[in-house]
C-alpha cells in the first residue's frame, strides 16, 4: 500500500501529531518483528485518529471487525465510556494471541474482548448496540458487514471503513482489482443509503466515516 499523500507530507503530519504510548510503539515493532504483513497495522497517524474520533464519541459499545495485533482496537479503546467495551473479531489465531498479550499489558484489558473467529459467522450471534463500529478486514464483506450491524446502531452512531480509496485504484475501479471493486461498491452503497451522513477522508488508505441519521 503507498500512501496516497506523499511521503514528505505523511512525515510532517506525523509530527505535528500527538505521540503513541511507548505501549503502542512497542507493538508496532513486535508486529514489524513478528508478521508477514506489518503494513496491515494502522499506524501512528491513522491511530492518533481513531483515538481522536473515539474521544470525541465516547462510545459504550465499539465494534472492530479485524483485529490484526490490535493497534487500531487499543487506540480506539481509549475513547471508551468508563463502563464501557470494545469488542474485536479476528480470524487469525497467531494474529489474535499476540493482539491479547498487548491488550493484557494495557489499561483496557477488562474492557476490551477478542473473539476469534469468522466475522460472518461472529456478527450473527453478537447482540449489542454498537456507538462505534470499525470495519477494517477482508474487503469483499464489507458491504455485508455494513448489513449486519446497521440495524443494532441507534440514530447518533458512526461507522468507520478503512482501506476505501483502495491505493487509488477506486479511481478506475471497473479495470481494478475485485478488492478495489467492492470498496468502489461500498462507497456507492454507502452514498445512496439515506439513513447516513458520511465524509470520505483521505488519510492514509482512505477511510469513509457514516453517521446514522
Ligand atoms: C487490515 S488487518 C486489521 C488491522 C487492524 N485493524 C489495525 O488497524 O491495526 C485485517 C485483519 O482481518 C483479519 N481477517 C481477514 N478476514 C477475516 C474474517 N473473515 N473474519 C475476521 N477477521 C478476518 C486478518 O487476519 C487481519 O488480521
Amino acid at each position: 500500500m503507498h500512501h496516497l499523500t506523499s511521503e514528505e507530507i505523511h512525515k510532517y503530519a506525523e509530527l505535528y501529531t500527538s505521540k503513541e504510548s511507548e505501549l503502542l510503539y512497542d507493538l508496532n515493532r513486535q508486529t514489524h518483528l513478528q508478521t508477514e504483513l506489518p503494513i496491515m497495522l494502522s499506524g501512528h497517524l491513522q491511530g492518533r485518529l481513531l483515538s481522536m474520533i473515539s474521544k470525541m464519541i465516547r462510545p459504550r459499545c465499539i465494534l472492530e471487525i479485524g483485529t490484526f495485533t490490535g493497534y487500531s482496537a487499543l487506540c480506539l479503546a481509549e475513547g471508551l465510556a468508563s463502563e464501557g467495551k470494545l469488542l474485536t473479531i479476528e480470524s487469525n489465531q497467531e494474529q489474535a494471541a499476540l493482539a491479547q498479550e498487548y491488550f493484557n499489558k494495557s489499561p483496557y484489558k477488562d474492557q476490551i474482548s477478542l473473539i476469534v473467529g469468522k466475522a460472518s459467522d461472529v456478527l450473527q450471534y453478537l447482540n449489542y448496540e454498537y456507538d462505534l463500529v470499525f470495519i477494517d478486514a477482508d474487503k469483499m464483506n464489507y458491504s455485508n458487514y455494513f448489513d449486519l450491524v446497521i440495524e443494532k446502531m441507534a440514530s447518533g452512531a458512526y461507522i468507520l471503513a478503512d482501506n476505501v480509496l483502495y491505493n487509488a485504484e477506486v479511481l478506475d475501479a471497473e479495470s481494478g482489482s475485485k478488492n478495489a471493486k467492492a470498496m468502489h461498491q461500498y462507497n456507492i452503497k454507502m452514498s445512496l443509503d439515506n439513513r447516513l451522513e458520511n465524509v470520505l477522508l483521505p488519510v492514509r488508505d482512505g477511510i469513509m466515516l457514516s453517521r446514522k441519521k
